[in-house]
């Protein structure tokens, strides 16, 4: 008989995903506006799409080179360099990855032994824990908090660090908080880092979902740079969640070890996709600053009808989702989300889905026209009232 013996001990003290549980919930009713998923409602723009399609025809089919197409990797340099001042050279320092996720588990593959510990950031993406778990590592978290509009603070990062500490595991701009860390925050944490030689990783998928400051990197720090690994991907940016496509640059040292995991598990990422990511970052700037104008219209627009609602949220800079406080209903998170499911039939992320800091808190995404947006207000208004909160 097949039972728990022949599983994975480390597999099984992992968590399934808390927002796939509601989302299997979402999808047994009709009618159900849903402001859960993360990823942007707008299709992959026409002439990327057309320039995958071209290469299928032309009969670039085949596996490329393991770290991506050099062409590729050449355009992210220059992309990178562009956008946010940060140099890699195309040669040594990137692997193209099957999309964010596939950077963030050879990272710590690579990166990471049993026994290491590395800080994670609470509420912080959903893979984050389970990525160091699965290395037999063991992820020391980080509350953050509302009152710092839900930044890493020195101190916090101080309190964290222990002679075991290996690594800091960061997102900013954050899913799901939207928090976003300035170049002057930043500033703060670099001696820290340098002093206790930490390597950071750096998750920066939404580096382009930036609205009110300049996008800031700790790999834009000289002095600490080549112990940043810098991780980063096309789904958000660029509409392309389902073609794949990520990266990871760092220090070559770095890149090489973790180049032999991608190697044997990966080969390389989908060649067509490749081709559909040249054209993007050559000729599809502005469409991702149409998207982003969008977005910074649909947070502010939603921020004001949640706060309308006296759903506390705050102004987040980054990404598009909303953290709305939902502590004076005295209900927890999940069952905050689960009545509003069933009595509005408007599905949300319990905070608690990403980690337990985010109890008290929902995540509201706002990758939805504002129409969906205001549909789904106007629920959340009835089911507050028929709860009695308005
Ligand atoms: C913070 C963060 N990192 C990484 C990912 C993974 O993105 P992908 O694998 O599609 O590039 C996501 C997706 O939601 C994310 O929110």
């Amino acid at each position: 008989m097949i039972d728990e013996r022949f599983l994975s001990k480390k597999v099984q003290q992992v968590k399934p995903s808390g927002i796939r549980k509601f989302f299997d919930l979402a999808s047994e009713l009709e009618d159900v506006i849903s402001l859960g998923v993360g990823e942007p409602d707008f299709n992959t723009p026409w002439h990327i799409r057309e320039a995958a399609i071209y290469s299928i025809e032309q009969g670039k089919t085949f596996y490329t080179a393991n770290q991506g197409l050099l062409e590729l990797r050449k355009e992210i340099c220059s992309y990178l360099k562009r956008r946010f001042s940060l140099a890699y050279d195309p040669t040594k320092d990137v692997i193209v990855t099957v999309g964010g996720s596939e950077a963030i588990d050879i990272t710590m593959r690579a990166l990471i032994d049993p026994g290491d510990e590395v800080i994670v950031l609470s509420p912080g993406y959903v893979a984050y824990e389970p990525s160091v778990t699965l290395t037999g590592a063991v992820p020391i978290i980080v509350e953050l908090n509302e009152e710092n509009q839900f930044k890493l603070t020195p101190e916090q990062l101080k309190q964290a660090i222990s002679d075991k500490t290996k690594a800091l595991l960061i997102n900013f701009p954050s899913n799901p908080t939207g928090g976003v860390m300035t170049h002057e925050d930043y500033e703060k944490l670099v001696p820290i880092i340098k002093e206790h030689d930490l390597l950071v990783i750096s998750d920066e998928i939404y580096a382009e979902l930036s609205y009110d400051v300049e996008h800031s990197s700790l790999a834009n720090f000289e002095e600490i740079k080549d112990h940043v690994i810098l991780i980063s991907g096309f789904s958000k940016a660029f509409a392309m969640t389902g073609w794949r496509l990520g990266y990871v640059c760092a220090d070559p040292v770095l890149i090489k070890q973790m180049n032999k995991i991608h190697q044997y598990i990966i080969m390389s990422a989908p060649t067509a996709a490749q081709y559909g990511a040249i054209e993007g970052l050559r000729h599809g700037m502005d469409h991702v600053s149409e998207m982003r104008d969008s977005y910074h219209t649909r947070r502010n627009f939603i921020v004001s009808g949640f706060n309308r609602l006296g759903l506390k949220t705050h102004m987040p800079q980054g990404a598009f989702y909303i953290f709305p406080c939902i502590k004076h209903t005295k209900m927890t998170s999940e069952e905050f989300c689960q009545a509003l499911l069933e009595d509005q039939k408007v599905a949300c992320v319990p905070g608690t889905a990403f980690g337990e800091a985010g109890e008290g808190y929902i995540r509201v995404s706002y990758a939805y026209s504002i129409d969906e947006i205001k549909i789904a207000l106007g629920r959340i208004e009835q089911f507050l009232k028929n709860k009695g909160f308005l």
